[in-house]
């Protein structure tokens, strides 16, 4: 407790005091000689001025009380407890000393002034029971409530907490009541019997408490994109925890967008709605810089028109540039590829997915578009990469110039858009240009010695004949 606090409790009980005696010791010896003597029965005859001068020291010796309580309860507490358990005493403790010395100088003044025993008159009159019992039944239903929550301690100062339709900050637990400071700033005292009786919810201080956030993004965006950007938007956060590391997951496919959660974990959970809305700042800045939006109920009505089913040249265009920027294709003319790209499709994989397994029967290759892809073979039964492709670089070749079943696994190493080219699109441009076997299959042979580093390297010539042999065999060239 704060001196200042401490001199403030003080005050009234000194103030009466000192006007107690004054009365007591200057004002009434004026009017009596002698003040009635302690001890003695109780005297129901005895004319009013007895009275007044019993009762005004009784007052005297009730604030004698408050401020020895008061004072006592400052040394025990805020001097002994403090240097000894180097922590702040439960204010439930420091509620029932003050409780048990009241009760006992309430006791001792019925036996000194009225010859009453406390314990006497309780037990001794029925009807004195049933009012003090009727009156005390919620008093002491806080207090023991005040014990167990002591023994128990399910919370503690500075814990946020739910009870019933309150949540905030614990500030203090006395015998009768929690307080509780909420999210508004204002105070809440929760009966003890109350928070005994109600499911409690309770975000320790030193707990890592997680919190949950909702966004959405429009369909027209990828998943692996939004989540990406939502990542790196909460590790710039304050106040969020990289360990637990956050998790930003599909929660919903809805009706006008995809319905994201976000899972994060604080590092002072008082500071939750703070947070949260810094969070969603952060993120509606992040989708900005990246170009995505948050989607709004939205209807989208799509016309048909026959003639735009045709893919679009411009589109065209480009595909064409990006085969003939691949080495295996350069040596085709402009028809040549633009047959191709006639026959090919554009596949997009999610990261880890698989684009080609080993021992399949394959009939395509593949471009990588966008993205990376991992070649991967088995290993004693552990998936080992042995090359990662990116932009621009091709695979599957092998199955489809050879005819062989695949050799590998190709697994999408990020999101990877691929365009895929069939062996029906390869045969046309190999019959109006049967030439083009002996690039391909020396260019084939190239890569292939080139990047399987366990290869043999043995005659590079003899490999490539044998590739363009099987190529010619398998497009039936010769
Ligand atoms: P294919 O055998 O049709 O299917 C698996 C593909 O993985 C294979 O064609 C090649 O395109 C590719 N691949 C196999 N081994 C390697 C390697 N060592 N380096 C790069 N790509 C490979």
């Amino acid at each position: 407790m704060s001196s200042s606090r401490l001199k403030k409790q003080l005050a009234l009980p000194l103030v009466a005091t000192a006007l107690f005696a004054v009365l007591f010791y200057l004002v009434l010896p004026a009017f009596a000689p002698s003040p009635p003597p302690p001890g003695g029965q109780l005297q129901t005859a005895a004319p009013v001025f007895y009275w007044v001068q019993l009762l005004a020291q009784i007052a005297l010796w009730l604030s004698l009380m408050f401020v020895g309580v008061r004072l006592a309860g400052a040394f025990l507490f805020d001097v002994v407890y403090r240097l000894r358990k180097r922590r702040e005493a439960p204010s439930l403790v420091r509620d029932l000393f003050s409780i048990v010395v009241y009760i006992l100088v309430v006791a001792v003044i019925l036996k000194t002034y009225f010859a009453l025993s406390l314990g006497a008159l309780l037990s001794g009159s029925a009807l004195l029971g049933v009012i003090l019992g009727l009156a005390l039944q919620d008093t002491l239903g806080n207090l023991f409530s005040g014990i167990s929550l002591h023994a128990d301690k399910p919370f503690e100062v500075g814990d946020v907490i739910t009870v019933g339709k309150w949540m905030g900050v614990v500030e203090s637990v006395t015998w009768r009541a929690a307080k509780i400071r909420t999210f508004t700033n204002h105070i809440v005292l929760v009966s003890n019997s109350q928070i005994a009786k109600e499911a409690i919810e309770v975000c320790p201080r030193d707990n890592p408490n997680a919190r949950l956030v909702y966004f959405n993004a429009l369909y027209a965006h990828s998943p692996d994109q939004v989540i990406r950007v939502v990542r790196e938007a909460i590790r710039e956060t304050e106040n969020v925890r990289l360990k637990p590391p956050p998790i930003v997951r599909m929660r919903n496919l809805g009706d006008f967008a995809v319905d994201y959660e976000i899972k994060y974990w604080l590092v002072d959970y008082v500071q939750h709605n703070d947070t949260d809305a810094l969070l969603r700042q952060r993120i509606w800045y992040a989708f900005k810089r990246a170009g995505l939006q948050f989607a709004y109920p939205t209807q989208t009505l799509y016309f048909e028109r026959p003639k735009a089913a045709a893919s679009p040249a411009a589109d065209a265009e480009t595909l064409t540039g990006r085969l003939s920027a691949t080495d295996i294709f350069a040596p085709l003319n402009a028809d040549e590829l633009s047959q191709l790209v006639c026959g090919s499709r554009s596949h997009t994989y999610a990261p880890g997915e698989t684009i080609i397994r080993a021992g399949d029967e394959g009939d395509s290759m593949f471009i990588v578009r966008h993205g990376n892809v991992a070649v991967q073979i088995n290993d004693n039964g552990q998936p080992r990469t042995v090359a990662t492709l990116g932009e621009g670089d091709f695979f599957g070749e092998m199955a489809l110039f050879t005819g062989e079943p695949r050799s590998a696994h190709v697994v999408a190493a990020v999101e990877t858009e691929v365009l895929e080219i069939g062996h029906e699109a390869m045969k046309s441009v190999f019959d109006s240009n049967p030439d083009l076997a002996e690039t391909l299959g020396q260019t084939i042979a190239d890569r292939r010695a080139g990047l399987a580093a366990s290869a043999e390297t043995g005659d590079q010539a003899k490999a490539s004949a044998g590739v363009i042999s099987s190529i010619k065999r398998f497009f039936g060239l010769d």
